[in-house]
């Protein structure tokens, strides 16, 4: 880079006597290391099997939650992106369950929202078989080669192990582009 780049704030250059000058200013939003932008939100597969309650563990150790679903079009959008991931990977433990509901009510532990969209596989649910919900594909071996269907809510037993998905908000840093008398440099800071 031609421009040395430090990173500068507002306030200070406002304390140091207005010396910098914000040039520009511009949004950007990135995914933390290892995490993969699907649907405006930061996704990870963790492809070693766990029980629904390790899952969560693991995901929150890495300061992310177990995968919930919003709606159809991030449904999409996540179906899109495990056969490029997770190729063959039929299932997937996801924040959805009703953990100490008397009623049929899910809600996904990483937001602590009642999941209201729920895209049911082939013959779902079926709350005697457990309390907590993957994502399942169904496989196709009718014709020649493998089909997998698109992954949908499927309610298993939360003891039971598969591989996971956590999930992080998409980081939002507004980046600067100051300038001085001599030099342009930029800046990264958190909204
Ligand atoms: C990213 O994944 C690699 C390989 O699994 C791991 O060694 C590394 O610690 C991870 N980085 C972060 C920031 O979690
Ligand atoms: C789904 O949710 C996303 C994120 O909140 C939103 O941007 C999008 O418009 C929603 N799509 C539909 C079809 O509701
Ligand atoms: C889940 O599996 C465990 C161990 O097999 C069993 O004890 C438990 O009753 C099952 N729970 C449900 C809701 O089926
Ligand atoms: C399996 O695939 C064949 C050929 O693509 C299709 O005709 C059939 O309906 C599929 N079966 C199921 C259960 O999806
Ligand atoms: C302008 O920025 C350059 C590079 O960061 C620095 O060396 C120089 O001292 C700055 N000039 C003023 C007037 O602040």
């Amino acid at each position: 880079m031609l421009w040395p780049k430090l990173v500068c704030f507002a306030l200070v250059s406002l304390a140091f006597g207005q010396l910098y000058q914000v040039a520009s200013e511009d949004t950007i939003s990135v995914c933390p290391t290892n995490f993969t932008r699907v649907a405006d939100k930061c996704l990870l597969v963790d492809g070693s099997w766990k029980n629904f309650y390790e899952s969560d563990r693991h995901c929150r150790s890495i300061n992310a939650g177990l995968l919930s679903i919003k709606n159809q079009t991030e449904l999409n959008a996540i179906n899109q992106w495990l056969p490029v991931v997770a190729q063959y990977q039929l299932e997937f433990w996801t924040a959805g369950n009703k953990l100490g509901q008397v009623r049929d009510d899910y809600y996904w532990q990483s937001t602590g929202e009642q999941a209201f969209y729920l895209p049911w596989n082939t013959g779902q649910p079926t709350p005697a078989s457990g309390d907590c919900l993957t994502l399942l594909a169904n496989y196709n071996l009718t014709s020649e080669a493998f089909v997998m269907d698109p992954h949908r809510l499927t309610v298993k037993n939360c003891t039971q192990w598969a591989p996971h998905i956590c999930q992080t908000p998409l980081q939002v840093f507004k980046t600067q582009l100051c300038l001085n008398t001599s030099a342009f440099f930029e800046a990264k800071i958190p909204v």
